[in-house]
């Protein structure tokens, strides 16, 4: 049997999309559980949006897109990230892509050399390391710390930058920690790529998810040095529409469309006028988003109460919707934690692949009977566990 390509037998399937597809299909065969594993929203997409996508199919926009995405959306975009990100971006400075994990990967194939290093603050999203792989680039960690928050010390960050440094990565607010960068880290970040000449990634896609703390793009300190990732799919409840989108330097830009050119060709035209709606009809977005924050910060609230309540420990999230939990008190490690979560009917993702070791990702983009239930399970766990 002839075998598979040396790049593919190294890469690893996506953790969080694997436990999760575990989880439904217990839940398929009747097994009463709590699932805490979702990377996305639990609100269906807004009656707005939806219309819009209604109206593209009855006006038959049903072809093709250019790769970089229909001007109409483009234009927004700029638009967005001047007016909520303080980017001065013309519209062929962006670009749209099948999810923001399609910008990610194109990036990484636009700017990676074989052996070009990319630094990942650890805990990291899990697909960062596997996409700079797929690139030939060498994934290079740098810690942050449950004691500091999980907030980067950027003179940490400063001792891994080496002559072959090309990209650092940041993501606030942050999966899987919660943390939402302060500005000044932010921008000493922004610094140190001026200053040694590398790429920043900046993945702002839980952007609207913040509870304490505000926002602030990176991009605006190196705009010449940053590509700002962003997407419809947190902040719209659209992860299903596959809407992601991006800006920077041109030449990125361009060579990141010529590679969707090469592969999906466009994103679905569709759901481009649908995220055209949701980017543009401020009156019924902001709504909706006011409305989904307001009831995550609630759930946040309740999750780190509870497990404050039954001594379980997890840094309090200022943004996205998730906690990253503190499995010391149940298990020698957190695969272990997970099982014995599992058993006992709560379904959580193990932080191995995120390089949370000894914690659990708790997401609560689920409803609070499901939170308050989750709890007294997590709490039936530790009276089990012997001292
Ligand atoms: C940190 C982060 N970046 C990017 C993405 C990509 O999102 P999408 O491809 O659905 O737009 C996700 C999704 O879980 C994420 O958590």
């Amino acid at each position: 049997m002839r075998s598979l390509s040396q790049r593919v037998r190294a890469l690893k399937p996506s953790a969080t999309v694997a436990v999760n597809a575990k989880a439904l299909e217990l839940r398929r065969k009747g097994v009463d559980l709590v699932a805490l594993t979702a990377g996305e929203p639990d609100f269906d997409t807004p009656e707005h949006v939806k219309e819009a996508a209604r109206r593209a199919l009855a006006q038959g926009k049903t072809k093709y897109a250019p790769p970089a995405g229909i001007p109409e959306l483009r234009e927004a975009l700029a638009e967005k990230f001047r007016r909520e990100n303080g980017l001065e971006v013309t519209p062929e400075e962006t670009l749209v892509t099948v999810g923001g994990k399609q910008a990610l990967f194109n990036l990484f194939q636009a700017l990676l050399d074989p052996g070009d290093e990319v630094i990942l603050l650890r805990p990291y999203w899990v697909s960062y390391p596997e996409m700079v792989r797929l690139a030939g680039g060498v994934p290079v960690e740098v810690e942050t710390l449950p004691e500091e928050g999980f907030v980067p010390d950027p003179e940490r960050v400063k001792r891994a930058i080496t002559g072959r440094t090309k990209v650092l990565v940041v993501n606030s607010p942050n999966n899987p920690t919660g943390a939402v960068y302060p500005e000044e880290v932010l921008k000493a970040l922004a610094e140190l790529a001026l200053e040694h000449d590398f790429y920043l990634v900046s993945d702002e896609i839980y952007e609207h998810l913040i509870y304490e703390g505000v926002h602030f793009s990176p991009g605006r300190v190196a705009p010449e040095h940053t590509l700002t990732v962003n997407g419809a799919a947190k902040a719209f409840a659209m992860t299903g529409w596959r809407i992601g989108y991006a800006c920077g330097p041109k030449a990125v830009i361009r060579a990141m469309a010529d590679i969707s050119s090469q592969s999906t060709t466009s994103p679905d035209t569709i759901a481009q006028w649908a995220a055209l709606e949701a980017l543009t009809n401020l009156e019924a977005s902001r709504a909706f988003v006011e409305m989904a924050r307001e009831a995550y910060r609630r759930r946040r609230d309740l999750l780190l109460e509870g497990l404050h309540r039954i001594g379980l420990r997890a840094v309090r999230p200022s943004g996205a919707f998730y906690v990253l939990m503190d499995t010391s008190p149940l298990a020698a490690d957190e695969v272990k934690a997970a099982e014995r979560l599992l058993q006992a009917g709560v379904a959580v993702v193990p932080g191995t692949d995120f390089a949370a070791f000894g914690h659990v990702r708790l997401s609560y983009a689920t409803g609070e009977e499901n939170l308050r239930k989750a709890l007294e399970r997590f709490a039936r766990v530790l009276e089990a566990r012997p001292q």
